[in-house]
């Protein structure tokens, strides 16, 4: 094999093993966050927006927005505007590329932060795929900082103790969705 085939080999597997240790740094850090980066399935989306049909300009908040494929794609198909919050600044990295290639960076942007230090209350709409422990220590800000009529979308885990606010459930094999109002 010539000598700079070989170094090539060698510079490409560690540029591969260099993201790869990014990759599962960030994500062993999103779960000592208090939540794994297990995105929503695409496939759901479209049955998840049907239920609420966003309204145009109506402002959507995402709390641990991943790659921000959920704002993304309300801000696509629904003209939302608004803000994803997530603390693992590498996804925040993917969520602004993606959003930029799809041309919808000036509509929504994403903030690099933990939740429990971001103000909701602008917000008509909330999204979270969140664990349960970690949404039972948001009810407290929910309750203080969100708008009458406000509509959560919490996807895999009810909002524990707030039955009288559901008014959907969208089931599903692997997680179901769970439709609030303020
Ligand atoms: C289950 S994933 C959901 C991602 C995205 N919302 C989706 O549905 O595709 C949870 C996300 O919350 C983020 N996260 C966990 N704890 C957080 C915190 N305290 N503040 C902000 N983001 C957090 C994780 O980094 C991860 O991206």
């Amino acid at each position: 094999m010539p000598i700079f085939l070989y170094y090539l080999l060698l510079i490409s597997e560690l540029i591969i093993l260099l993201c790869v240790s990014i990759y599962g740094m960030a994500l062993v850090f999103s779960t000592l966050k208090g939540a794994p980066y297990v995105p929503t399935s695409k496939k759901q989306l479209g049955r998840i927006f049907d239920v609420v049909k966003p309204k145009r300009k109506a402002f959507f908040i995402e709390l641990g927005s991943g790659d921000g494929r959920i704002i993304r794609f309300a801000a696509k198909k629904y003209g939302v505007v608004g803000e994803g919050v997530e603390v693992n600044v590498l996804l925040n990295f993917f969520a602004r590329f993606f959003a930029r290639r799809e041309k919808v960076d000036k509509q929504i942007s994403f903030i690099s932060k933990n939740i429990f230090a971001y103000d909701c209350k602008k917000a008509d709409y909330v999204y979270l795929f969140l664990m349960p422990q970690l949404i039972i220590k948001l009810l407290p800000f929910f309750k203080k900082q969100l708008r009458k009529n406000t509509i959560i979308i919490s996807h895999g885990f009810k909002l524990p103790g707030w039955e009288k606010k559901m008014f959907h459930t969208l089931p599903d094999k692997a997680f179901s969705t769970y439709y609030y109002k303020m």
